[in-house]
């Protein structure tokens, strides 16, 4: 005989963990079944430990999809302000960090503590350390195998999230899923993930990993104003993170070292300050002085100011505005915060999260085709889809 619950849900992480929540106070009986030893590992690791929770102003722009409009009415539904409101009743410290961040002051485990105290006060139940088996649906309640027995329910919500990180146990169980019951999933893809460089360019850096510096990264007419950071194997640091979501294998992204800074008036004024200064001492007044002498050196540029021909200071600011580089390959994701792509929102009622084609049916969180920026974002996503679907699950 196998047991019986109103719903499953695969997965207790960001986006499970609500999804139960809001289920089990409709006064569903949920089971949260999990492979993991413990509920919301990425939350515990994430934002360095602080979990960036949610961002103030996070809207539909702020998110990657094959269908852009998709995300709106869970968004609208379930806000930044509406968690910071659950936060807040848990008497949990917060901060703004920059640019609408909101973290912890203490840990990301108060997150987590949050979401299963609000899951025990909803009546939801935990099952962790749980091998998911096969799946059957007889077209009214869905039969999920696992090593300890068969589960059936009529309702089957997986958040599974994406590949990122399998070390952590991400595995792609939701496109499988997906397929199974004839879903389509756009292609996946590591996001928010450092981009690598070749060796050639990699040695042409020497000196520079550990260098951080203020840009703006370019891919086409998409731009982030953030840090970048140089490192052993390429680029990362949120700017290249943000840029790298929307670059592909062999696509050029162009850096803007310090976008605040006009280097062409700057180094016109230093000249005719005192001509007989290099143009690496300027620049070491503005960006860090690894990088000014490599871009000098780069360009062949030695010797005084007063010395420089025009068309050398011209092809010094062309490369300080638009440094071009073209990553054969990104770390992949070894190292990626997120997965581009999944389900394929086509396929899912952006109300509810529900697959159109099979009633009871339900994916939320990054295992769906709908990635956001850096920033506390991904986590919003997850609160609101996981919110949606639990309202109707
Ligand atoms: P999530 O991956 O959180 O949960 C999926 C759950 O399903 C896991 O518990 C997993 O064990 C389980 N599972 C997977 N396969 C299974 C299977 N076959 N059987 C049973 N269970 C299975 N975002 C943000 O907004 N702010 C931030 O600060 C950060 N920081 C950050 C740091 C790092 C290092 C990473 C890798 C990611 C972030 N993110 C982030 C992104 C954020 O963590 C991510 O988008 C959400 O955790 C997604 O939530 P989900 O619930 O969809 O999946």
């Amino acid at each position: 005989m196998a047991e019986r619950r109103d719903v499953v849900i695969i997965g207790a992480g960001a986006a499970g963990m609500m999804c139960a929540i809001e289920a089990g106070r409709r006064g569903r009986r949920v089971l949260v079944l999990d492979h993991a030893k413990a509920p919301g590992e990425k939350i515990r690791i994430s934002g360095g430990g602080r979990c960036n929770f949610t961002n103030i102003h996070a809207g539909p722009k702020n998110f990657l999809s094959a269908n852009p409009h998709f995300a709106k009415s869970a968004l609208a539904r379930y806000t930044p302000r509406d968690f910071l409101d659950l936060v807040e009743r848990h008497r949990i410290a917060w901060h703004e960090k920059t640019l609408g961040q909101l973290f912890c002051d203490n840990s990301a485990k108060d997150i987590i503590a949050m979401l299963l105290a609000e899951m025990r006060a909803a009546g939801v139940e935990l099952r962790l350390s749980t091998a998911i088996g096969d799946i059957a649906h007889d077209g009214t309640s869905f039969r999920i195998s696992t090593e300890q027995g068969a589960i059936e329910a009529a309702s089957l919500v997986v958040a599974t999230g994406g590949k990122s990180i399998p070390k952590m146990g991400a595995t792609g169980f939701a496109y499988r899923v997906a397929e199974q019951f004839g879903l389509p999933v756009v292609e996946t893809r590591a996001g928010l993930v450092p981009l690598m460089l070749d060796p050639a360019t990699l040695a042409a850096h020497e000196g520079l990993p550990g260098v951080a510096v203020d840009v703006a990264a370019c891919h086409g007419k998409t731009e982030f104003r953030e840090a970048a950071l140089f490192t052993h194997r390429g680029l990362s640091g949120p700017a290249i993170l943000q840029i790298s979501s929307y670059w592909r294998e062999g696509e050029e992204i162009g850096l803007h070292i310090r976008p605040d800074l006009e280097f062409a008036a700057i180094i016109a004024a230093a000249r005719r300050q005192n001509g007989r200064q290099a143009v690496q001492t300027v620049l070491a007044e503005h960006i860090p002085k690894k990088l000014a002498q490599l871009v000098a050196t780069d360009l062949g540029i030695d010797g005084p100011l007063a010395e420089l021909s025009g068309k050398r200071i011209d092809a010094l600011v062309q490369r300080l505005r638009d440094w071009r580089f073209r990553p054969p390959a990104s770390e992949g994701y070894r190292t990626a915060e997120v997965t581009l792509g999944g389900v394929d929102t086509a396929a899912l009622d952006s109300r509810s999260m529900a697959a159109k084609a099979v009633p009871g049916l339900y994916f939320i969180g990054e295992a769906v085709d709908v990635t956001g920026w850096l920033g506390g974002y991904n986590f919003q996503w997850a609160w609101a889809s996981g919110h949606a679907a639990g309202q109707e699950a």
